[in-house]
């Protein structure tokens, strides 16, 4: 069977490191957990025949959930050619700026807004997803005039593993998400990153501060307890191997493409903790 690969690039990918996370992936898994999907490099590689997938980005989780009804998906590709065709630093702008009048975005169908994120995915700069506090897209044009926006390929090869499978698709907090997980399961937790700085209340692009890592850790430990297989990636930071030092924690090097600030290129230490 063709593989699909995730139908954007997404801060924090996998795909760099998916050979050393294959390593440890249990054999035989009864339902597979993702709760921090993002791109889904992983979930998508793997293929579960059962598996729940959740992120907290209601505009990502909204092109998996198009991907999965025929019409809706069909309808997406037709728009998504046509966006391509139109590309230029205007067009990116008329695009991107259609979430500045909130009623205008509320009345999109969820195709034309699930073509309007894979589009803007594509033709951002870096393959950011940022917003303002007004929750606007906020990434400029990447100047780029050639883009490969419509891989049609990828996604029937998507829409069909996802109507085939038995897949569960959520859109809020981790924690939730893992509710039902029990003995038998595999959970994978790609977080967002921990950082160096060490202030409990510091302020985190990503939302995601020490508070939130701490009760990923609490949720870590509950799965632990009941029997669930649990695997987490994470930066290689004091923070981290102090949380999980009863658990394995490998350390391994990855390239990093994108981050936020566009500063964090070049080789970064993660770790790939496991309580089996
Ligand atoms: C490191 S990325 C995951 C990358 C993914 N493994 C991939 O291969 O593309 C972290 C993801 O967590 C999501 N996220 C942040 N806070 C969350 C929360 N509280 N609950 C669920 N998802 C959250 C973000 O939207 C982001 O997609």
């Amino acid at each position: 069977m063709i593989k699909a690969k995730p139908f954007v690039k997404w801060a924090g990918g996998k795909r760099q490191i998916i050979k050393e996370l294959k390593k440890y992936i249990p054999e035989d898994i009864e339902c597979y957990y993702e709760p921090f999907v993002g791109g889904g490099a992983l979930f998508f590689d793997l293929a579960p025949k059962k598996a729940v997938i959740n992120d907290f980005n209601g505009e990502l989780i909204n092109v998996y959930r198009v991907l999965c009804d025929f019409e809706k998906y069909t309808k997406m590709c037709n728009l998504l050619k046509a966006y391509e065709a139109k590309n230029s630093e205007e067009f990116y702008y008329e695009i991107r700026n259609k979430d500045r009048n909130k009623s205008s975005i509320s009345k999109m169908s969820d195709y034309t807004r699930a073509a309007r994120t894979i589009y803007l995915n594509k033709a951002c700069f870096n393959g950011l997803y940022r917003v303002n506090s007004k929750n606007e897209f906020n990434v400029p044009f990447n100047k780029k005039l050639k883009l490969n926006t419509y891989d049609g390929e990828n996604l029937l090869t998507i829409h069909t593993y996802l109507i085939m499978n038995d897949i569960t698709i959520m859109n809020g907090d981790f924690e939730k998400s893992v509710e039902n997980a029990k003995s038998g399961d595999f959970v994978y937790f790609d977080p967002p990153y921990d950082t160096l700085n060490n202030s409990f209340t510091s302020y985190t692009e990503n939302g995601f501060g020490k508070e939130e890592q701490r009760r990923l850790f609490d949720v870590y430990k509950r799965l632990d307890k009941k029997g669930v297989k649990v695997m987490l990636s994470n930066h290689n930071t004091p923070f981290i191997n102090e949380l999980y030092k009863d658990y394995n924690i490998r350390v391994i090097k990855a390239k990093r493409n994108i981050n936020s600030n566009g500063k964090g290129r070049g080789s970064v230490e993660e770790t790939i903790i496991t309580n089996y």
